[in-house]
């Protein structure tokens, strides 16, 4: 499973270690050095935070309006595949509601006791992010009901037939819940957030615009072309894009000389084993495994994770929503299955039917 901070790392292994050697799995865990290049390449605005036009448009007016109300903005959702930006966009909508961000996420919290202490800690105006907001446990959720809806918590003191309700104000506050599973969230904790957003796979304009940006902080030495090469590679996703820029800069950096031009990248990138639509090694398993394994009949999710060695929830939420936006597979309702295109795109003919 992963933490607050999901995506997949190029050179780290299950458990976050860097792996060495031929074969680079990808996972879902993310190793410490790329968290720190992570935050350095965070987008502070919305004015910098690239794509998601109709998300920051509409985020855009909400915040004006509820500044100039001296209101704080109400409480925000963002779903969506890991990398796509929620976490800074949290930072955004506090940034530019000028409140203190506080993090924290669903398996962070075991106790109510933790959320309420978090709670009564806020200052007026402040954002409360909790990643990963599907795995609060029920008992922990409850507490946010009142929070949410009324800024107060009723809090149980003792226990037995001493035991008395408490109620504390909390100054009006704005939380902020990311989700990579929305399907998972209880309708009542659903209901209580104004305003929703499902991120969607950058475009690789998109993406172009963000490799262009992060080279200027890391100071890489990248042309147009190659930039869409890394972008055109990145499965939609800025985390990747920015792994990818990274690694590609290692390869330039020792293979060629320093410049990534279109050549480099695509040289890198094969390298890497990432290939023209951006899949990389587990991708490749997966649809393997679909189509010649199971011959592109259709299969349960444990089946296909155990026959690819990755952790079932994994697969569906880091792997499967990128293959099944690019027509890669399908869900039905009697398992996955490979696509034509897969087929196509593996070299494998297709079974006869
Ligand atoms: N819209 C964007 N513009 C520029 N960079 C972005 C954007 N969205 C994400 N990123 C980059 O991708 C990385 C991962 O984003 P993050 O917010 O952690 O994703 P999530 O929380 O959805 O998994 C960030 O460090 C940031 O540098
Ligand atoms: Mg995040």
């Amino acid at each position: 499973m992963w933490e607050a901070e999901a995506g997949r790392d190029l050179f780290a292994d299950g458990a976050g270690n860097h792996v060495t050697g031929q074969r680079r799995p990808v996972s879902a865990d993310l190793a410490v050095e790329d968290l720190d290049i992570e935050r350095g390449l965070r987008p502070q605005t919305l004015e910098d935070y690239c794509g998601q036009s109709r998300v920051k448009e509409n985020l855009r007016v909400l915040i004006d309006a509820a500044s100039s109300r001296n209101e704080p903005l109400d409480h925000v959702l963002f779903s969506g595949p890991p990398g796509l930006g929620k976490t800074t966009l949290a930072a955004v909508v506090a940034n530019e509601m000028g409140g203190t961000l506080h993090t924290t996420s669903g398996p962070a919290i075991t106790r109510p006791v933790e959320l309420s202490a978090t709670l009564t800690n806020l200052g007026e105006g402040d954002v409360l992010f909790i990643d990963e907001i599907h795995r609060l446990s029920r008992n922990v959720e409850e507490i946010l009901y009142s929070a949410m809806e009324d800024f107060f918590l009723d809090i149980i003191m003792g226990d037995g037939p001493g035991a008395r309700s408490m109620r504390f104000e909390i100054p009006p506050f704005t939380l902020v819940g990311a989700t990579t599973r929305t399907g998972l969230l209880t309708g009542p904790l659903r209901d209580r957030f104004g305003i929703s957003y499902r991120l969607d796979y950058y475009t690789v304009e998109e993406l172009t615009q963000i490799v262009l940006r992060s080279a200027g902080i890391l100071g890489v030495d990248i042309d147009l072309p190659g930039a869409q090469e890394v972008a055109s590679r990145s499965r939609g996703t800025p985390r990747l894009a920015n792994r990818l820029l990274k690694r590609v800069r290692d390869y330039a950096q020792v293979r060629a000389q320093g410049t990534v031009t279109w050549q480099v990248a695509a040289e890198a990138l094969a390298f890497f084993e990432i290939d023209e639509l951006g899949l990389d090694w587990m991708d490749t398993k997966i649809l393997r495994a679909l189509a010649e394994t199971f011959r592109g009949r259709a299969v349960g999710l444990s089946t296909l994770a155990s026959a690819v060695g990755e952790d079932p929830s994994t697969i569906e939420e880091v792997y499967e929503p990128f293959l099944l936006q690019q027509g890669l597979m399908v869900r039905t309702p009697q398992g996955r299955q490979a696509t034509l295109a897969a087929f196509e795109h593996l070299s494998v003919a297709p079974p006869v039917s």
